[in-house]
């Protein structure tokens, strides 16, 4: 049976129907897949049914896992899964993964191409996720911009000086194992689509290189501003059961905290080794 791809919204996101993540996926399956991937940055399927292992062994369909920084955070029984949930609380503050717009692990040389997540245990309502396209944030930026940012790079680390938000604990053994600051292009074209994208994190850009940290800081928020508008925005409202991938070359996301954090929010995550964004 060919699998059917429905759009979620003109410009991101699609849902996979006619699809048995658990089964083997033939290869006219496996290539409609890819190319929508590529094409529409963010895959959905609802009412799947993953074990820990399932969930991996459905990632690794689409490359190969990218271990998270933090060991020590994984699926109990399960190392090689991750997972993400509102119940790390931290001198007083609670810990939200992925709190605010980001791109996924940009502190490292080959950031992961994707991630994703499996809905495990959700809020009765809110926690939806943001993704914002950055392939259509940068066509839409004015010739000048394009021509000021052409070039620039920018130094990415574990957690920058002026993150909008903490990261939360590491274990010393994680953090030694941290690796160098990933210094990348502030615009990257994709490889699979061939489209150029902005390429930010604030949560991780502790500098763009040549440039005074204030003025840098002022580029980035402009650029933030612009790429985080709703006319670019797919928001994920999560149901039991669903599957999501998306394409961290192509989209930021964000979570969002806005629901009763006595109620738990727990998904597996995974992410897939990238290249060296260029
Ligand atoms: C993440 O940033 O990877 C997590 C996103 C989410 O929990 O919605």
């Amino acid at each position: 049976m060919t699998l059917t791809i429905t759009p979620l919204t003109p410009h991101t996101g699609v849902e996979v129907t006619d699809l048995d993540f658990t089964q083997p996926i033939d290869r006219e399956n496996c290539a409609l897949l890819r190319r929508a991937f590529a094409a529409h940055h963010v895959l959905v399927m609802r009412d799947q049914h993953f074990t820990p292992d399932q969930f991996k062994a459905a990632a690794q369909l689409f490359g190969e896992i990218q271990p998270h920084d933090k060991k020590e955070r994984h699926v109990p029984g399960h190392p090689g899964v991750d997972y993400v949930s509102n119940d790390q609380i931290e001198n007083g503050r609670r810990i939200i993964p992925g709190e605010t717009f980001h791109t996924d692990h940009s502190n490292h040389p080959c950031p992961p191409k994707a991630t994703m997540l499996f809905a495990v245990e959700l809020p009765s309502s809110g926690g939806d996720t943001q993704y914002v396209n950055m392939h259509d944030a940068y066509d839409d930026l004015p010739d000048k911009t394009k021509r000021r940012i052409e070039g620039l790079k920018a130094v990415h680390v574990y957690q920058s000086k002026y993150s909008p938000r903490p990261l939360g604990q590491i274990t010393e053994e994680s953090r030694r194992k941290l690796p160098d600051p990933g210094i990348h292009p502030l615009v990257r074209t994709h490889p699979e689509n061939g489209r150029k994208a902005l390429f930010l994190n604030p949560v991780r850009m502790e500098s763009i290189i040549g440039m005074e940290d204030r003025e840098a800081l002022a580029l980035i928020e402009a650029l933030m501003r612009h790429a985080t508008q709703k006319k670019y925005e797919y928001r994920h409202k999560w149901r039991d059961g669903d599957w999501v991938l998306w394409d961290n070359r192509s989209v930021m996301h964000q979570a969002n905290p806005d629901y009763d954090m006595s109620e738990r929010r727990y998904l597996y995550r995974l992410m897939l080794k990238g290249e060296t964004p260029a």
